[in-house]
Formats: structure tokens, sequence, C-alpha cells
């Protein structure tokens, strides 16, 4: 790293992500939009850190490439007896409970139930974000459980996709720039911009590449949001009730997307809804109720 950046960045930002500051500029024009989009990367990259985890983990703990071909015969998702407590000073709530389920690869799965029945909880413990207190969990072949902290990042980043109700989009950036941001510590903007680019064009919004979050409908916002889940190309994408703040006509939009995501590219989806016409558009519906799956 050259002097420029000591300037730029404070000292234990250079220290974590000094390799993947360069790759970035040397893959980036100089000048002050460079520094610019750099800086703000890493910003990014500071709120949301991906820990690299090879090195700290010392040897013989690299997570190893998925070998699509062996784990593309297991399910996308194998939940067996999972469970999540929340232990507060007096009382015990299990927002999952002993759950048992299977998501083959590209199946589409609707999860709903009553609000508090434990649908977020559970999409946390498949997407990695949380960790179940009981039982295991296996995504894409891997069990969650027995990843580091650092290693399942790593894991989340590369191959899902997350879409949340609200996709809190950064409101100074553009549409364009809200797709790849994330990742841009770990790859150069030349890489992501090209694929952002095809993948809003794709989502309808070709003409809004540059327009910033206050400037677009509510449906927009999410397909900007579904864009960036789909940047990593990922094997599963789960959903937390993608709808859940869209009027009909938006609902419609971002179901039309769901619905080209799982017939056109096979994604596996799981998603949490608890609009009965998105669930229909889903191969299957799971109910749950007080953090338990129900039969079907
Ligand atoms: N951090 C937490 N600490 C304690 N209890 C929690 C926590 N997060 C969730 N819960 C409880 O776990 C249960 C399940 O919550 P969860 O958010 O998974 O429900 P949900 O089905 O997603 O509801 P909604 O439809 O309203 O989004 C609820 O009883 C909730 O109060
Ligand atoms: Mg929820």
């Amino acid at each position: 790293m050259n002097r420029r950046w000591a300037l730029v960045f404070p000292k234990h930002w250079r220290e974590q992500y000094e390799e993947d500051m360069a790759v970035n500029l040397a893959h980036t024009r100089l000048g002050p939009r460079a520094i610019f989009d750099v800086a703000r990367g890493a910003v990014v990259a500071w709120a949301h850190p991906r820990a690299k985890p090879l090195h700290m983990d010392g040897p013989g703990r690299e997570l190893a490439p998925i070998n699509r071909t062996v784990h593309d015969r297991e399910p996308a998702v194998r939940l067996l007896g999972s469970s999540r407590y929340y232990r507060t000073a007096n009382s015990e709530v299990g927002a999952v409970v002993d759950a048992t389920l299977a998501i083959r690869r590209g199946e589409s799965v609707a999860l709903m139930g009553p609000s508090g029945s434990g649908k977020t909880t559970l999409l946390n413990l498949i997407a990695g974000l949380d960790r179940a207190s009981a039982g295991t969990v296996w995504v894409l072949g891997r069990s969650l459980s027995e990843l580091s902290e650092a290693e399942l990042t790593a894991f989340r980043a590369d191959n899902l996709g997350l879409i949340f109700q609200q996709p809190h989009l950064l409101a100074g950036l553009s549409a364009l720039e809200n797709v790849i941001v994330a990742r841009l510590p770990w790859e150069p903007r030349s890489v992501l911009e090209p694929r952002a680019r095809d993948l809003l064009e794709g989502l309808g919004l070709g003409g809004r590449l540059n327009f910033p979050p206050g400037r677009l409908s509510g449906g927009e916002v999410q397909r900007v949001g579904i864009a960036r889940a789909l940047l990593v190309n990922p094997s599963l994408l789960v959903a937390d009730e993608p709808t859940g703040s869209l009027d009909a006509s938006a609902t419609q939009e971002v179901l039309e997307i769901l619905r080209r995501l799982k017939e056109d590219l096979g994604l596996t989806l799981v998603l949490a809804t608890h609009d009965q016409e998105v669930a229909e558009a889903m191969d299957r519906v799971v109910r749950i109720a007080g953090g338990r799956l129900q039969a079907a």
C-alpha cells in the first residue's frame, strides 16, 4: 500500500483491508472519485466486517471451496431438531423449537405463520445470521454450527442472497452503487459494475441506474435490494417478508421477479410471508406456529 492510502485510512483499517484496497486501487481510475469509492467501501466493510478467517485461524482451517457436484445431491437446507431459545433473567422463549425440515435444491418454500411465530428466527438460522441453541442446521452441504464466526461470514457472503422487508439502501448512492458497494472492498468495481448493471437492467431498472433511492418507488427500491442479493450469484436466496412493506402493484412487481428467479434460474428460495398470493407462487408452503413447524 502506498503513502497516499496511509493518509486516507486509519491504521486498523489498513491492516484489515490492505490487500483488498490494493486490488481496488489497481482496478480503479485514480482520482478523487476513486479515493471516495474505496473509502466508502471501507466504511461499509467496517460496518459489516467480513473478517479474514484463513490467516487468523491458523493453517489447516481454510474454508474448502464448495464442491457443488457432490453437494448438489444433498438438500439445500436441512434442519434437524433445530431450536433457538432466548433466555432472559427469569424466562426462556422458544422462538424456534425442534424444527426439522429439508429443502431440495431448486425448491421454493414459503414460510407462513402469525406474527411472533418464529419465521424470522428460523430464516436467520438458515441464513447463518444466528446460531441454533440446539440441533443442527445444514446449508448447501455445510453444518453451520461447525463453522467459526469468520468462516460463517465468508460462507454467507459467497453463497447466500439475503432479501429483507426493507433493503436499507444508502441514500447518498445511486441504485447501481447501492448494488455494488457492499462488495467493493473485495472485488474491483470494474468487475462488479457490469454485473450490477445487467442485473438491474434484467429487473427493469435500466433507466434508473443513476437514481438515488429517494427517487425510486417502493417496488423499485426492493428490486435494487434483490439485485444486491443476486450480485454474488447465490445458491440460496433467503427472503424475510420481501413484499411486507409494498403496496399491491409493487408486490406484483416483486412477485413476478421471484417467479422468474425460481423458474428461469432454478434458485433455491425460502421466504417468509403473510401474503397468500406470494406463498402460492412457491412450490411448497411450510407453516409455523409458536415456534413449531406444523406437519404439512
Ligand atoms: N432477541 C430476542 N430476544 C428475545 N426474544 C426474541 C428475540 N427475537 C425474537 N424473539 C421472540 O421470538 C419469537 C419469534 O419471533 P420472530 O421475530 O421470529 O417472529 P416472526 O414470525 O418473524 O414475526 P413477524 O411476522 O412479526 O415478523 C417472538 O416471541 C419474539 O418475541
Ligand atoms: Mg419476522
